[in-house]
Protein backbone atom coordinates (compact mmCIF):
# COMPACT_ATOMS: atom_id res chain seq x y z
CA UNK A 1 0.00 0.00 0.00
CA UNK A 2 1.10 3.24 -1.20
CA UNK A 3 2.32 5.76 1.56
CA UNK A 4 -0.61 8.54 -0.28
CA UNK A 5 -3.09 5.43 0.23
CA UNK A 6 -2.30 5.05 3.74
CA UNK A 7 -2.70 8.43 4.70
CA UNK A 8 -6.27 8.82 2.69
CA UNK A 9 -6.97 5.64 4.46
CA UNK A 10 -6.45 7.50 7.93
CA UNK A 11 -8.20 10.44 7.42
CA UNK A 12 -11.63 9.28 5.96
CA UNK A 13 -11.77 6.30 8.68
CA UNK A 14 -11.29 9.94 11.26
CA UNK A 15 -13.87 11.62 9.19
CA UNK A 16 -16.13 8.54 9.47
CA UNK A 17 -15.59 8.46 13.13
CA UNK A 18 -16.11 12.15 14.28
CA UNK A 19 -19.83 11.67 11.62
CA UNK A 20 -20.79 8.95 13.51
CA UNK A 21 -20.10 11.29 16.44
CA UNK A 22 -17.89 8.53 18.56
CA UNK A 23 -15.27 9.66 20.90
CA UNK A 24 -12.28 8.02 19.30
CA UNK A 25 -9.47 7.75 21.36
CA UNK A 26 -7.22 6.16 18.97
CA UNK A 27 -7.43 8.81 16.86
CA UNK A 28 -5.60 11.44 19.40
CA UNK A 29 -2.99 9.06 20.35
CA UNK A 30 -0.35 10.64 18.86
CA UNK A 31 2.94 9.93 20.78
CA UNK A 32 3.60 5.99 20.61
CA UNK A 33 6.11 4.16 22.18
CA UNK A 34 7.85 0.68 21.30
CA UNK A 35 9.93 -1.38 23.46
CA UNK A 36 12.50 -3.33 21.17
CA UNK A 37 14.46 -2.55 18.07
CA UNK A 38 14.55 -6.11 17.04
CA UNK A 39 13.26 -7.55 13.85
CA UNK A 40 9.67 -6.44 14.78
CA UNK A 41 9.81 -3.56 16.73
CA UNK A 42 12.06 -1.44 13.57
CA UNK A 43 9.02 -2.85 11.79
CA UNK A 44 6.44 -1.54 13.88
CA UNK A 45 8.58 2.12 14.46
CA UNK A 46 8.85 2.61 11.06
CA UNK A 47 4.84 2.03 10.16
CA UNK A 48 3.73 4.38 12.78
CA UNK A 49 7.00 6.64 12.08
CA UNK A 50 5.32 6.71 8.36
CA UNK A 51 1.93 7.10 9.50
CA UNK A 52 2.65 10.85 10.84
CA UNK A 53 3.00 9.45 14.63
CA UNK A 54 6.10 9.97 16.83
CA UNK A 55 7.77 7.15 17.84
CA UNK A 56 10.13 6.82 20.58
CA UNK A 57 11.97 3.48 20.17
CA UNK A 58 13.39 1.61 23.40
CA UNK A 59 15.50 -0.93 23.47
CA UNK A 60 18.15 -1.84 26.56
CA UNK A 61 20.83 -2.50 23.47
CA UNK A 62 22.25 0.90 21.88
CA UNK A 63 23.79 -1.41 19.04
CA UNK A 64 20.39 -2.82 18.41
CA UNK A 65 19.03 1.22 18.07
CA UNK A 66 21.65 1.24 15.62
CA UNK A 67 20.31 -1.45 13.63
CA UNK A 68 17.01 -0.65 13.59
CA UNK A 69 16.96 2.44 12.39
CA UNK A 70 20.13 1.47 9.58
CA UNK A 71 17.32 -1.11 8.94
CA UNK A 72 14.55 1.01 8.58
CA UNK A 73 16.42 3.78 6.52
CA UNK A 74 17.14 0.79 4.00
CA UNK A 75 13.61 -0.26 4.30
CA UNK A 76 12.42 3.23 3.33
CA UNK A 77 14.90 3.73 0.54
CA UNK A 78 13.76 0.59 -0.99
CA UNK A 79 10.36 1.87 -1.37
CA UNK A 80 11.79 5.26 -2.37
CA UNK A 81 13.37 3.12 -5.01
CA UNK A 82 9.79 1.56 -6.24
CA UNK A 83 7.90 5.21 -5.98
CA UNK A 84 6.19 4.43 -3.00
CA UNK A 85 7.28 7.00 -0.80
CA UNK A 86 9.08 10.38 -1.60
CA UNK A 87 12.50 11.51 -0.51
CA UNK A 88 10.57 14.44 2.16
CA UNK A 89 8.33 11.72 2.63
CA UNK A 90 11.25 9.48 4.25
CA UNK A 91 13.00 12.58 5.56
CA UNK A 92 9.86 13.39 7.96
CA UNK A 93 9.39 10.11 8.91
CA UNK A 94 12.87 9.17 9.94
CA UNK A 95 12.78 12.69 11.95
CA UNK A 96 9.22 11.34 13.55
CA UNK A 97 11.73 8.82 15.64
CA UNK A 98 13.85 9.10 18.73
CA UNK A 99 15.94 5.97 20.16
CA UNK A 100 16.08 5.63 23.95
CA UNK A 101 17.72 3.33 25.95
CA UNK A 102 16.04 3.78 29.29
CA UNK A 103 12.25 3.12 29.55
CA UNK A 104 11.62 5.89 31.78
CA UNK A 105 12.84 8.84 28.95
CA UNK A 106 10.83 6.88 26.39
CA UNK A 107 7.38 6.05 27.68
CA UNK A 108 6.79 9.50 29.78
CA UNK A 109 3.95 11.17 27.46
CA UNK A 110 3.17 7.86 25.51
CA UNK A 111 -0.42 7.47 24.46
CA UNK A 112 0.28 3.93 23.45
CA UNK A 113 2.84 1.70 24.32
CA UNK A 114 3.63 -1.34 21.88
CA UNK A 115 6.10 -3.85 23.25
CA UNK A 116 8.21 -5.86 21.45
CA UNK A 117 10.87 -7.25 23.03
CA UNK A 118 12.23 -10.85 23.41
CA UNK A 119 9.72 -13.10 23.50
CA UNK A 120 10.50 -14.90 27.12
CA UNK A 121 7.43 -14.68 29.86
CA UNK A 122 9.55 -13.26 32.69
CA UNK A 123 11.18 -10.45 30.52
CA UNK A 124 7.78 -9.41 29.40
CA UNK A 125 6.38 -9.35 32.95
CA UNK A 126 8.89 -7.22 33.67
CA UNK A 127 8.36 -4.96 31.43
CA UNK A 128 4.70 -4.58 32.09
CA UNK A 129 5.22 -4.02 35.58
CA UNK A 130 7.83 -1.29 34.87
CA UNK A 131 5.62 -0.07 31.97
CA UNK A 132 2.86 0.21 34.20
CA UNK A 133 4.80 2.73 37.29
CA UNK A 134 6.18 4.50 34.35
CA UNK A 135 3.76 5.56 31.70
CA UNK A 136 0.66 8.16 32.19
CA UNK A 137 -2.58 6.62 33.57
CA UNK A 138 -4.26 7.08 30.33
CA UNK A 139 -1.62 4.80 27.98
CA UNK A 140 -2.68 2.04 26.72
CA UNK A 141 -0.46 -1.06 26.81
CA UNK A 142 -0.18 -3.65 23.59
CA UNK A 143 2.03 -6.34 23.60
CA UNK A 144 3.14 -7.84 19.70
CA UNK A 145 3.46 -11.53 21.42
CA UNK A 146 3.42 -14.26 19.79
CA UNK A 147 2.18 -16.48 22.01
CA UNK A 148 2.25 -15.63 25.95
CA UNK A 149 -1.22 -15.00 27.41
CA UNK A 150 -2.59 -11.04 27.35
CA UNK A 151 -4.58 -11.81 30.55
CA UNK A 152 -1.31 -12.70 32.31
CA UNK A 153 0.51 -9.72 31.26
CA UNK A 154 -2.06 -7.56 32.13
CA UNK A 155 -2.47 -9.18 35.84
CA UNK A 156 0.83 -7.64 36.71
CA UNK A 157 -0.54 -3.66 36.31
CA UNK A 158 -3.03 -2.25 37.76
CA UNK A 159 -4.69 -1.24 34.28
CA UNK A 160 -5.48 -4.90 32.80
CA UNK A 161 -8.16 -3.19 31.46
CA UNK A 162 -6.04 -0.69 29.20
CA UNK A 163 -3.67 -4.27 28.45
CA UNK A 164 -4.34 -6.08 24.83
CA UNK A 165 -2.20 -7.90 21.67
CA UNK A 166 -0.91 -6.20 18.73
CA UNK A 167 0.04 -9.18 16.99
CA UNK A 168 1.88 -7.75 14.03
CA UNK A 169 3.89 -9.66 11.14
CA UNK A 170 7.00 -9.94 9.60
CA UNK A 171 7.87 -8.09 7.71
CA UNK A 172 5.85 -5.15 9.40
CA UNK A 173 6.03 -2.78 6.59
CA UNK A 174 4.35 -5.47 4.24
CA UNK A 175 2.13 -7.38 5.75
CA UNK A 176 -1.16 -6.20 6.28
CA UNK A 177 -2.77 -8.32 9.39
CA UNK A 178 -2.91 -6.98 12.48
CA UNK A 179 -4.34 -9.52 14.94
CA UNK A 180 -5.86 -7.97 17.59
CA UNK A 181 -6.03 -9.86 20.88
CA UNK A 182 -8.80 -8.95 24.11
CA UNK A 183 -6.85 -10.22 27.18
CA UNK A 184 -10.21 -11.71 29.99
CA UNK A 185 -10.35 -7.80 31.13
CA UNK A 186 -9.43 -5.74 27.94
CA UNK A 187 -12.13 -2.64 28.13
CA UNK A 188 -14.09 -3.08 24.54
CA UNK A 189 -13.58 0.57 24.62
CA UNK A 190 -9.59 -0.09 24.32
CA UNK A 191 -10.41 -2.94 21.72
CA UNK A 192 -12.48 -0.88 19.77
CA UNK A 193 -9.54 1.70 19.45
CA UNK A 194 -6.59 -0.20 18.61
CA UNK A 195 -8.91 -1.46 15.79
CA UNK A 196 -9.24 2.00 14.57
CA UNK A 197 -5.65 2.85 15.31
CA UNK A 198 -4.36 -0.43 13.55
CA UNK A 199 -6.56 0.76 9.76
CA UNK A 200 -4.75 3.82 10.34
CA UNK A 201 -1.56 2.41 9.85
CA UNK A 202 -3.29 1.19 6.51
CA UNK A 203 -3.78 -2.58 8.07
CA UNK A 204 -6.53 -5.03 8.34
CA UNK A 205 -7.56 -5.73 12.36
CA UNK A 206 -8.62 -8.95 13.43
CA UNK A 207 -10.19 -9.68 16.73
CA UNK A 208 -9.48 -12.66 18.70
CA UNK A 209 -9.81 -13.88 22.02
CA UNK A 210 -7.18 -14.57 24.11
CA UNK A 211 -6.15 -18.41 24.06
CA UNK A 212 -3.47 -20.44 23.89
CA UNK A 213 -1.95 -19.60 20.28
CA UNK A 214 -4.32 -17.04 19.67
CA UNK A 215 -5.49 -17.52 15.89
CA UNK A 216 -2.61 -17.35 13.69
CA UNK A 217 -0.23 -19.37 15.94
CA UNK A 218 -2.79 -22.01 16.84
CA UNK A 219 -3.44 -22.81 12.96
CA UNK A 220 -0.58 -22.00 11.44
CA UNK A 221 2.24 -24.23 14.29
CA UNK A 222 0.67 -27.46 14.15
CA UNK A 223 1.23 -27.41 10.39
CA UNK A 224 4.74 -26.69 10.79
CA UNK A 225 4.65 -29.32 12.83
CA UNK A 226 3.04 -31.95 11.10
CA UNK A 227 5.62 -30.91 8.21
CA UNK A 228 8.83 -31.18 10.23
CA UNK A 229 6.97 -34.88 11.37
CA UNK A 230 6.57 -35.50 7.91
CA UNK A 231 10.30 -34.94 7.23
CA UNK A 232 11.45 -36.80 10.23
CA UNK A 233 9.15 -40.11 9.78
CA UNK A 234 10.52 -39.75 5.68
CA UNK A 235 7.50 -39.36 4.36
CA UNK A 236 9.40 -36.81 2.10
CA UNK A 237 12.09 -34.42 1.94
CA UNK A 238 12.44 -30.67 2.42
CA UNK A 239 11.94 -29.59 -1.34
CA UNK A 240 9.22 -32.30 -1.54
CA UNK A 241 6.87 -31.01 1.84
CA UNK A 242 8.15 -27.29 0.68
CA UNK A 243 6.60 -27.48 -3.06
CA UNK A 244 3.57 -29.66 -2.01
CA UNK A 245 2.47 -26.87 -0.13
CA UNK A 246 3.08 -24.09 -2.78
CA UNK A 247 2.05 -25.45 -5.33
CA UNK A 248 -0.94 -27.73 -4.02
CA UNK A 249 -1.69 -25.37 -1.76
CA UNK A 250 -1.33 -21.74 -3.14
CA UNK A 251 0.98 -20.64 0.16
CA UNK A 252 3.71 -18.60 -0.92
CA UNK A 253 6.25 -20.19 0.82
CA UNK A 254 6.43 -23.76 1.71
CA UNK A 255 6.38 -24.71 5.85
CA UNK A 256 9.85 -25.67 6.20
CA UNK A 257 10.96 -21.96 5.15
CA UNK A 258 8.22 -20.36 6.77
CA UNK A 259 9.62 -22.24 10.32
CA UNK A 260 13.18 -21.02 9.12
CA UNK A 261 11.97 -17.25 8.60
CA UNK A 262 10.32 -17.18 11.77
CA UNK A 263 13.27 -18.90 13.66
CA UNK A 264 12.41 -22.45 14.93
CA UNK A 265 13.43 -21.73 18.47
CA UNK A 266 10.36 -19.40 18.04
CA UNK A 267 8.18 -22.31 16.76
CA UNK A 268 9.39 -24.51 19.37
CA UNK A 269 8.55 -21.91 22.12
CA UNK A 270 4.90 -21.80 20.72
CA UNK A 271 4.62 -25.18 20.53
CA UNK A 272 5.33 -25.53 24.35
CA UNK A 273 2.57 -22.57 24.89
CA UNK A 274 -0.02 -24.96 22.43
CA UNK A 275 0.81 -28.06 24.37
CA UNK A 276 0.60 -26.48 28.17
CA UNK A 277 -1.83 -24.47 27.41
CA UNK A 278 -3.96 -26.95 25.70
CA UNK A 279 -2.70 -30.08 27.57
CA UNK A 280 -3.54 -31.90 24.31
CA UNK A 281 -0.50 -34.44 23.03
CA UNK A 282 -1.56 -33.12 19.27
CA UNK A 283 0.51 -29.92 19.92
CA UNK A 284 4.05 -31.65 21.05
CA UNK A 285 6.50 -30.55 19.23
CA UNK A 286 8.49 -32.63 16.81
CA UNK A 287 11.56 -34.05 18.54
CA UNK A 288 13.64 -33.39 14.76
CA UNK A 289 12.61 -29.45 16.19
CA UNK A 290 14.13 -30.05 19.69
CA UNK A 291 17.00 -31.26 18.85
CA UNK A 292 17.61 -28.67 15.85
CA UNK A 293 17.18 -26.07 18.40
CA UNK A 294 19.26 -27.51 21.09
CA UNK A 295 22.13 -27.86 18.58
CA UNK A 296 21.51 -24.15 17.38
CA UNK A 297 20.15 -24.41 13.73
CA UNK A 298 17.74 -21.79 14.38
CA UNK A 299 17.05 -21.38 10.53
CA UNK A 300 17.68 -17.86 8.81
CA UNK A 301 19.12 -15.89 11.90
CA UNK A 302 21.56 -18.69 12.68
CA UNK A 303 22.70 -19.31 9.03
CA UNK A 304 21.19 -22.93 8.82
CA UNK A 305 17.96 -25.00 9.58
CA UNK A 306 15.99 -26.80 6.88
CA UNK A 307 17.80 -24.58 4.12
CA UNK A 308 21.26 -23.40 4.30
CA UNK A 309 21.27 -19.15 4.33
CA UNK A 310 25.19 -18.87 3.94
CA UNK A 311 25.19 -17.32 0.81
CA UNK A 312 22.19 -15.55 1.53
CA UNK A 313 18.46 -16.24 1.55
CA UNK A 314 17.82 -16.23 -1.90
CA UNK A 315 18.76 -19.08 -3.54
CA UNK A 316 16.84 -22.18 -1.12
CA UNK A 317 19.98 -24.89 -0.61
CA UNK A 318 18.64 -28.02 1.54
CA UNK A 319 20.78 -27.58 4.44
CA UNK A 320 23.42 -30.42 4.81
CA UNK A 321 21.98 -33.38 6.53
CA UNK A 322 18.95 -33.20 4.82
CA UNK A 323 20.45 -33.82 1.49
CA UNK A 324 19.25 -36.45 -0.30
CA UNK A 325 23.04 -38.49 -0.86
N1 LIG B 1 9.99 -12.53 14.48
C1 LIG B 1 8.75 -12.74 14.05
O1 LIG B 1 8.51 -13.23 12.92
C2 LIG B 1 7.59 -12.33 14.93
C3 LIG B 1 6.31 -12.22 14.36
C4 LIG B 1 5.25 -11.77 15.16
C5 LIG B 1 5.47 -11.49 16.51
N2 LIG B 1 6.73 -11.62 17.04
C6 LIG B 1 6.90 -11.28 18.45
O2 LIG B 1 7.52 -10.00 18.52
C7 LIG B 1 8.34 -9.91 19.68
C8 LIG B 1 9.74 -9.52 19.29
O3 LIG B 1 10.25 -10.51 18.43
P1 LIG B 1 11.52 -10.21 17.49
O4 LIG B 1 11.56 -11.32 16.50
O5 LIG B 1 11.51 -8.78 17.04
O6 LIG B 1 12.70 -10.40 18.55
P2 LIG B 1 14.22 -9.90 18.44
O7 LIG B 1 15.02 -10.87 19.22
O8 LIG B 1 14.59 -9.63 17.02
O9 LIG B 1 14.19 -8.48 19.20
C9 LIG B 1 13.90 -8.36 20.56
C10 LIG B 1 14.55 -7.06 21.06
O10 LIG B 1 14.07 -6.81 22.39
C11 LIG B 1 15.13 -6.20 23.09
N3 LIG B 1 14.87 -6.31 24.52
C12 LIG B 1 14.97 -7.39 25.33
N4 LIG B 1 14.62 -7.05 26.60
C13 LIG B 1 14.29 -5.74 26.57
C14 LIG B 1 13.85 -4.82 27.56
N5 LIG B 1 13.70 -5.18 28.83
N6 LIG B 1 13.60 -3.54 27.19
C15 LIG B 1 13.77 -3.16 25.90
N7 LIG B 1 14.20 -3.99 24.92
C16 LIG B 1 14.44 -5.26 25.25
C17 LIG B 1 16.37 -6.97 22.61
O11 LIG B 1 17.57 -6.23 22.89
C18 LIG B 1 16.08 -7.10 21.12
O12 LIG B 1 16.60 -6.01 20.39
C19 LIG B 1 8.22 -11.27 20.38
O13 LIG B 1 7.23 -11.19 21.36
C20 LIG B 1 7.81 -12.19 19.24
O14 LIG B 1 7.11 -13.32 19.69
C21 LIG B 1 7.80 -12.03 16.29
Amino acid sequence: MSFRWQRYCAVVNSKVAKWAGLTNFALTMKQIAVIGGGTMGNGIAHVFAQCGYAVNLIDVKQEMLEKAMATITKNMDRQVGKGTLTEEQKASSLARIKTFTQMADGVSNADLVVEAATENIEIKLNIFRQLDALAPAHCVLASNTSSISITKIGSVTSRPDKVIGMHFMNPVPVMKLVEVIEGFKTDKTVTSNIIELSKSLGKVPALTQDYPGFIANRVLMPMINEAICSLHEGVAGVEEIDTIMKLGMAHPMGPLQLADFIGLDVCLAILKVLHDGFGNPKYAPSPLLVNMVTSGDLGVKSGRGFYDYGHGTKDLIVAPGFTKN
